[in-house]
Formats: structure tokens, sequence, C-alpha cells
């Protein structure tokens, strides 16, 4: 184990406990139960939990504690499967396997898929909403949350990748703010409100966006080159799609090693930001580490 993974693994011992013991809980009991099944199903399927441990690392490398911005990051897991649940449907991706299981819309319907998102999604803003936070700080997490899931962020990416693959011929800087927004903005609010909830002065929480933004880019870029080299079984999804339904992705524009030298770009970008952080060796171990994951 290198010891960025050392550092990776100590870092999950930590902190998944600490998001297990909360991240159903809204979804128990209530009338709609197959609805909240289906949402449970998502959630607990596992998935590497990126988002809320990197929102979590955040707060503390700026000196604050995980369990301030502990809101901050169910709400960004919640954000993120949503996305997951939305972006497997016959209408966009068209998968059947996700976290290891048959996709949402394969085990419950096409619509309660589509609702067990909008639960998801709506959560994740009651979950901050409704949070003890200081009012000032969790207002602004909120605005984030916006921001990084909306049109402008994440549902905005989403949209211009599905457009994409109608386009035969476009260049780097268009694949660039398509990684960037569909993937980077979720990525990099993860960093910001970790930083607004542990806080950062705006020297750090710039910082620690930045980061986010460089982490978001090489995490997409990844993403693309695993769909092309991992098997099912490793990524516990379907690989090899993005060639089957025409994406433009990092290996298929520069190669398989033009995508590995812009990974090896984005991850020296993402270090470079940490340089003013109290405490980094956390958010340096893990851009090493997602850089080289196999799944
Ligand atoms: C997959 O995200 C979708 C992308 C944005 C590339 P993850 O690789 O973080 O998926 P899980 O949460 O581990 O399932
Ligand atoms: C998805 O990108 C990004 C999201 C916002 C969900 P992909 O479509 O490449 O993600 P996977 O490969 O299906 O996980
Ligand atoms: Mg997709
Ligand atoms: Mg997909
Ligand atoms: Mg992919």
């Amino acid at each position: 184990m290198s010891g960025a993974e050392t550092q990776v693994q100590a870092d999950l011992q930590r902190l998944l406990p600490l998001l297990d013991a909360e991240l159903v809980r809204p979804f128990q009991g209530g009338e709609a139960l197959r609805l909240a099944e289906a949402v449970r199903y998502s959630l607990e399927a596992g998935g590497k939990r990126v988002r809320p441990v990197l929102c979590l690392l955040a707060a503390e490398a700026v000196g604050g504690s995980a369990a301030q911005a502990l809101p901050g990051a169910l709400a960004l897991e919640y954000v993120h499967t949503y996305s997951l649940i939305h972006d497997d449907l016959p209408a966009m991706d068209d998968d059947d396997l996700r976290r290891g299981r048959p996709t949402n819309h394969k085990v419950f319907g096409e619509g309660h898929a589509i609702l067990a998102g909008d639960a998801l999604l709506t959560e994740a803003f009651g979950v901050l909403a409704a949070s003890d936070l200081d009012p000032i700080r969790r207002a602004e997490a909120l605005t984030l949350l916006a921001e990084g899931a909306g049109w402008r962020g994440m549902a905005g990416g989403q949209a211009l990748d599905l457009e994409g693959e109608q386009i035969k011929t476009y260049d780097l800087d268009h694949l660039r703010l398509i990684h960037r927004l569909k993937t980077g903005a979720l990525l990099r609010c993860s960093l910001e409100i970790g930083a607004v909830l542990g806080g950062a002065s705006g020297a750090e929480r710039q910082a620690l966006r930045a980061y986010g933004e460089a982490i978001g880019l090489a995490f997409q870029i990844q993403d693309d080159i695993l769909d092309a080299t991992a098997t099912d079984a490793a990524l516990g999804k379907r690989t090899g799609k993005d060639a089957g339904r025409g994406k433009i992705t990092y290996p298929s524009l520069l190669g398989l090693e033009g995508a590995r030298t812009a990974l090896a770009e984005a991850t020296e970008t993402a270090l470079c930001q940490l340089a003013i952080l109290p405490n980094r060796n956390s958010l340096a171990a893990w851009a090493r580490y997602l850089a080289q994951r196999a799944k």
C-alpha cells in the first residue's frame, strides 16, 4: 500500500462511521414506504463516499472538526446519489449496474427512480436547513450546494454531456467544460462547504475551492480512463459504455497516455493549492490516491 493509500484508509476508518450513522436516518418510516426503500437501496449500496469525506477533511484542514461539517457531508452524498440514479435512467446513460447492484430503475421502475432522486435532492437542502449550524455558515453552505448541483453546476454539465453525444467534432476546451460542470462542480462545492463549515479564512476557502476544482477534473478523467480499461466487476458498474454511446472522453480525444498526462497535471494543480492550509496531509494523500484509484 502506498503512503497515500494508508492515509486514505485511516481517514475512512475514522470518518465513515460518522456518516453511516446518519445517512439513511431521514429515510425511515413515513408513508411512502416503497419510495423510502428505493432511496435506501441506492444509499446503502455503498459507493466510495468521496464527496462527504472530502467535505469533512476540508473542515479539519482549516482547524475545524468533522462533526461541524456533518450536515454538509450528508447533503453532498444525497445530491451525488441522486445524480447517479438519474444518470443511469434510460433517457440518460441507460445503465443496469451501479455500486455493484442493479440500477435503481431496474428494481423500482423509472417513476420511483426519478422520485428517489427528487427525494434525495430535496433532503440535501432539508438536512442543511434544519441543522443547528451557525446561520451565516448555513446560508453559505446552502448557496454553495445550489451552485454546485444546479444548472450552473452538475445538472448543467449533465445536459452538456447528453448534447455532446450528438457532436462529433469537438475540442478539449469543451470537454473540459463538461467535466468541470458535471463532476467538478459538486466536488468543488464539497471542499468549499467543508471549508465554510470548518470556519476557514477567505484565503483558505479560496485554496480549497481551487483544490476541489482541480481534483474534480482529475476525478472525471480517471472515471473516463477506468471506463475504457477496468472491468464491470472491479467498478461495480458497466464499463466500455462511453465508447458505446459515442461519448467524447479524455481517452477518446487524447488517447490513454494523453489522458493520463492530463490526470497527472490536474492532480499536480490540486496539490499546489494546499500550501497555506494548517492541516494538509490528508487532502494531499487523497489527491494522489484518487489519481491512481482502481475503482
Ligand atoms: C461516479 O462517482 C460518477 C462520477 C461523477 C464520475 P463515484 O465514482 O464517486 O461513484 P460512487 O459514489 O463511488 O458510487
Ligand atoms: C456522471 O458521469 C457524472 C454525474 C454527474 C453522475 P458518468 O456518466 O461518466 O458517471 P458513471 O461512469 O456512469 O458513474
Ligand atoms: Mg453520464
Ligand atoms: Mg453514466
Ligand atoms: Mg463514467
